[in-house]
């Protein structure tokens, strides 16, 4: 299946002008097929969980290759947040070290690092205006602020309010020569970019599934590398133990822990939604993230020569190596949101502008329909203002 014949698959694509995948993404007609399934399974034989765990492993298998992982290097969490705090929670801290976060990066990241503040972190914001022209962070960013007392740094790897697609290689390359770890949330770059985990050099990574991953919200997923035991999980249960035994008898003895990264699961997990990542990793399959990448790259290059076309600035860097699937349009006048909804077209407001963001089912076509749009809001909304 090329990426043009995918669009079929999400019918709110062809509803309306949906360019807000960096909020969530329509659900598609496969995953919405997993799901079917799996409720009538529970609803006709009352759950084969055996089945169904089984199916867990297989789901993590296929995940952990499609982001060049190992499946003992993946834990499944219920979102991004959850899987920042295990991290930022689990690493081992003296009080008076620092980490090193982003001014403006998301605040389920920075809250995750915040709340251990009241044990002696000390939270240093990194400001990411790397001068003039350079809108995206890398080694030299964070070279002035890290020192010897730096534990970690943490950064979104494509961000939410501008597209920038910060460099987490270079960044985890700096943070090693100073013995520190890297803290990354994928969030908006998963399903969307060409990655491979491991060749990041990241200590842990973490993302929801509700956005390039494509299934309903309420999983997520933690990638450590295969030094797992470096953190100590927060929470213990069941499914984090490495020495369970048959007749689920726990006696009062030593607390044993995988060491891999199923150490950080807790209880029961949402198996809807596993199944509905397994219809989605089966589209990734069929069409390659690489193209994925491309396309909504190539996606951009059009919108940015409408946008000039159109004197709109962009938020975010040019570059095509420096953003992904997000453009944030200087579009500050009141009545844009407005305007835009009006006319259908789904976006985001942003702090500096108009989100507009693309998924694997959006086409050409929608930029350009989006740009006789943005025309018309130009005349009509100046008009107002004169
Ligand atoms: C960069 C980033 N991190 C995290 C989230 C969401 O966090 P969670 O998955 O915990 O809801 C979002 C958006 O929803 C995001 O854009």
């Amino acid at each position: 299946m090329d990426i043009a014949k995918l669009r079929s698959q999400f019918p709110a694509a062809e509803q309306f002008l949906y360019l807000d995948a960096a909020h969530q993404t329509p659900l598609s007609l496969p995953v919405r097929a997993a799901l079917d399934a799996f409720y009538d399974q529970a609803l006709n034989t009352a759950g084969p969980k055996k089945h169904w765990l089984t199916h867990v492993e297989e789901v993590r298998a296929r995940l952990a290759g499609f982001l060049g992982a190992e499946p003992r290097e993946i834990a499944f969490t219920k979102n991004t947040s959850e899987g920042l705090n295990i991290a930022a929670h689990g690493l081992r801290w003296e009080p008076g070290d620092n980490v090193l976060l982003l001014e403006g990066d998301h605040p389920n990241l920075v809250y995750a690092w915040l709340g251990l503040r009241a044990k002696g972190l000390e939270v240093r914001p990194v400001p990411q205006d790397g001068g003039p022209g350079k809108k995206w962070a890398d080694a030299d960013t964070f070279a002035p602020y890290i020192d010897s007392r730096t534990r970690a740094v943490s950064l979104s790897h494509v961000m939410f309010h501008s597209g920038q697609r910060n460099d987490v290689a270079g960044i985890a390359k700096l943070a090693k020569q100073h013995g520190a770890e890297v803290v990354v949330d994928a969030m908006q770059s998963l399903g969307v970019l060409d990655l491979d985990v491991r060749a990041l050099g990241v200590s842990a990574l973490a993302a929801g599934c509700h956005k390039g991953l494509l299934v309903p919200q309420g999983l997520g997923l933690l990638f450590t590398p295969n030094d797992a035991e470096r953190l100590s999980p927060t929470y213990t249960a069941l499914a984090g133990m490495a020495d369970t035994n048959e007749n689920l008898a726990v006696g009062t003895g030593q607390v044993k822990l995988r060491p891999d990264a199923q150490r950080f699961e807790i209880g029961n997990f949402n198996l809807p939604a596993i199944h509905a990542l397994g219809a989605a990793l089966d589209l990734f399959e069929e069409v390659g993230v690489r193209s994925v990448e491309e396309h909504v790259l190539d996606l951009g290059d059009r919108l940015i020569q409408h946008l000039d076309a159109l004197g709109i600035r962009l938020a975010g860097p040019v570059e095509r190596e420096r953003r992904s699937h997000i453009y944030v349009l200087d579009l500050r006048a009141p009545g844009w949101p407005e305007f835009l909804a009006s006319e259908k077209v789904r976006v985001s407001s942003v702090r500096d502008g108009i989100r507009v963001s693309f998924g694997l089912y959006n086409n050409a076509e929608d930029v350009d329909r989006l740009a006789g749009i943005l025309r018309r809001g130009l005349t009509k909304l100046s008009d107002q203002a004169a």
